[in-house]
C-alpha cells in the first residue's frame, strides 16, 4: 500500500519523506489555504522534495477552467496529477487531460457509482472521502470495499486512494481491503509512529546500559 502525505506544509514534507515513509502527496485549496507563504512556490516545491505524484487541485468548475488550471498545474512538475472534483464537468476534463498524458485524481467520491463513473473517465486515482461518511453516520471504510470489490472484476487501472482519514485504525482497515494508496494527515501518520512498549522498551535499555557504564566507565560501542 502506499502512504501519501494530505498536506501542503513543507516541514511535515520534508520530515516524513527523510524517513522513506512517502509515496507523494495531495493537496486541495483548504490544504493549501493553511499555510504561509507564496502558493506557487510551495507548490513547486512539493514537486521537488518529492519523487511521487503530488495531487493539485483545479478551482474552476467549468471545463475550459479545468482544463487551463489542469496544464498550468502541470507545468509545477513531471509528478504533478491534477485534482478535479466528481462533476459532469470534471469528468470531462478528466477524459480531455487523462488524453493528453496528465493524470487525473476525482476528488470528493461518495458512492460506488461515482467512483465507476471516475474510472470510466480515465482518472489515474479516486479519492473516497471516509472520514467525512463517518462524520454523518455512514459507512466510509464499506464504501472503500465497495469499490474495491467493483474495481476487481474490471481492468481499469485506476488506483483507490482512501480519503479523509481521521485515526491510524482507518489505516489498517484500508490495508485489509487492499487499498492502493492512503492519504494521510500529518498527525495520523506521527500516531502510527508510536507504541508506549516502545518508548518504556527504549527507556529500560538505556537505563541499563547506564549502569553497565558505572560498573566500566571506558565501556562504548
Ligand atoms: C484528499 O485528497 C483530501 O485532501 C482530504 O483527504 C480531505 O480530508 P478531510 O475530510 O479531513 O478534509
Amino acid at each position: 500500500m502506499k502512504i501519501f502525505l494530505d498536506t501542503a506544509n513543507l516541514e511535515s514534507i520534508r520530515k516524513f519523506n527523510d524517513m522513506g515513509l512517502l509515496d507523494g502527496i495531495t493537496t486541495n485549496p483548504s490544504l493549501m489555504s493553511k499555510e504561509e507563504g507564496n502558493p506557487k512556490a510551495a507548490m513547486e516545491e512539493i514537486t521537488k522534495i518529492i519523487q511521487g505524484d503530488v495531487s493539485l487541485e483545479v478551482v474552476s468548475t467549468d471545463y475550459s477552467g479545468m482544463m487551463e488550471e489542469g496544464r498550468r498545474l502541470r507545468e509545477y512538475g513531471n509528478n504533478v496529477v491534477v485534482k478535479v472534483p466528481m462533476t459532469p464537468d470534471g469528468l470531462k476534463a478528466c477524459k480531455s487531460l487523462s488524453s493528453e498524458g496528465i493524470p487525473v485524481n476525482v476528488t470528493l467520491i461518495f458512492s460506488p457509482n461515482q467512483a465507476l463513473l471516475a474510472a470510466k473517465s480515465g482518472a489515474k486515482y479516486v479519492s473516497p472521502f471516509i472520514g467525512r461518511l463517518d462524520d454523518i453516520g455512514q459507512d466510509g471504510m464499506g464504501l472503500i470495499k465497495d469499490i474495491e470489490e467493483i474495481f476487481s472484476n474490471y481492468d481499469f487501472g485506476t488506483e483507490i486512494l482512501v480519503a479523509s482519514i481521521r485515526h491510524p485504525v482507518h489505516v489498517i482497515d484500508a490495508a485489509k481491503i487492499g487499498a492502493d494508496v492512503v492519504t494521510l494527515p500529518p498527525a495520523v501518520l506521527e500516531k502510527m509512529l508510536h507504541h508506549p512498549l516502545t518508548k518504556i522498551g527504549l527507556d529500560n535499555f538505556l537505563s541499563d546500559w547506564e549502569k553497565l557504564k558505572q560498573k566500566n566507565p571506558d565501556t562504548k560501542i
